[in-house]
């Protein structure tokens, strides 16, 4: 990544004190929650998801492990594998999970890549300007989520529901950012960004 956008992370880090950080490096050391040991046996070890359909929680924006966290206590996004699981959590214990996570290296993009898919799926990335909401390097920011390394069948289920069926509690701005586009468009998109880095 570009380093005046590495170095607008670390300030903007610093700035609500939410990483203790060595160096300036992006991603920090921290002790995790006790918490969050009821979340890896899902989302994988330190949040980097091992499972194809389960999205890693490492790397992403704080304020969308935050947001999400919330309106799935609330009920208010389903997630019927996690029913229940806050319930007991109150908003402390929330913002100490999302400050955790996000401060936790991301995964690492899988191989190998076919690289006819990867291709399409970043010229359609390109013409579709996913990045302007998730950043050129697909890291996400604030309340949109990272999608850099995610696992691809997740992204594949997670945009067809965008296109399909918006779920209750989800952004409808992402219905209309993939208006139009068909199934092997949204395999070669997931493809592109489940390996990339
Ligand atoms: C039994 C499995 C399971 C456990 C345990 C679990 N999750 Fe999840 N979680 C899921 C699944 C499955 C999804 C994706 C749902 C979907 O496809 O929309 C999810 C989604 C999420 C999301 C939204 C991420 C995104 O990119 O959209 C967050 C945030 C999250 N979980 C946090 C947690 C935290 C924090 C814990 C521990 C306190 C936890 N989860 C425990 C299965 C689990
Ligand atoms: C106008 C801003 C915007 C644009 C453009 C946009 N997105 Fe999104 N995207 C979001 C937001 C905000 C969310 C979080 C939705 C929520 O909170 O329910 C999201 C969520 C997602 C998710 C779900 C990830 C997760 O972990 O839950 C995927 C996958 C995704 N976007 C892919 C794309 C792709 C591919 C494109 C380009 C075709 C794109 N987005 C364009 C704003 C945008």
């Amino acid at each position: 990544m570009p380093a005046r956008e590495q170095w607008g992370t670390a300030v903007r880090a610093a700035a609500v004190g939410a990483l203790l950080l060595g160096g300036g490096a992006p991603f920090a050391q921290q002790a995790a929650p006790p918490q969050a040991a009821a979340c890896a046996a899902c989302h994988g070890p330190e949040g980097r998801s091992q499972n194809p359909e389960i999205p890693s929680l490492a790397g992403q924006p704080r304020t969308f492990i935050e947001n999400q966290l919330v309106l799935i206590r609330e009920g208010l996004r389903e997630v019927p594998a996690m029913k229940g699981l806050l319930d007991p959590m109150k908003d402390p214990e929330l913002v100490a999970l999302a400050q955790y996570f996000s401060a936790q290296k991301p995964a690492p993009a899988p191989a190998p890549r076919d690289r006819e898919a990867f291709q399409r799926g970043q010229a359609l990335a390109s013409k579709m300007h996913c990045g302007s909401c998730h950043l050129s390097d697909f890291r996400g920011q604030q309340q949109v989520p990272r999608l850099a390394a995610q696992p691809e069948a997740f992204l594949v289920q997670s945009m067809k529901q965008f296109r399909d069926n918006p779920a209750p509690g989800r952004d409808t701005i992402m219905a209309s950012a993939l208006f139009g586009l068909k199934d092997a468009d949204l395999a070669d998109l997931a493809h592109f960004l489940a390996h990339s880095n």
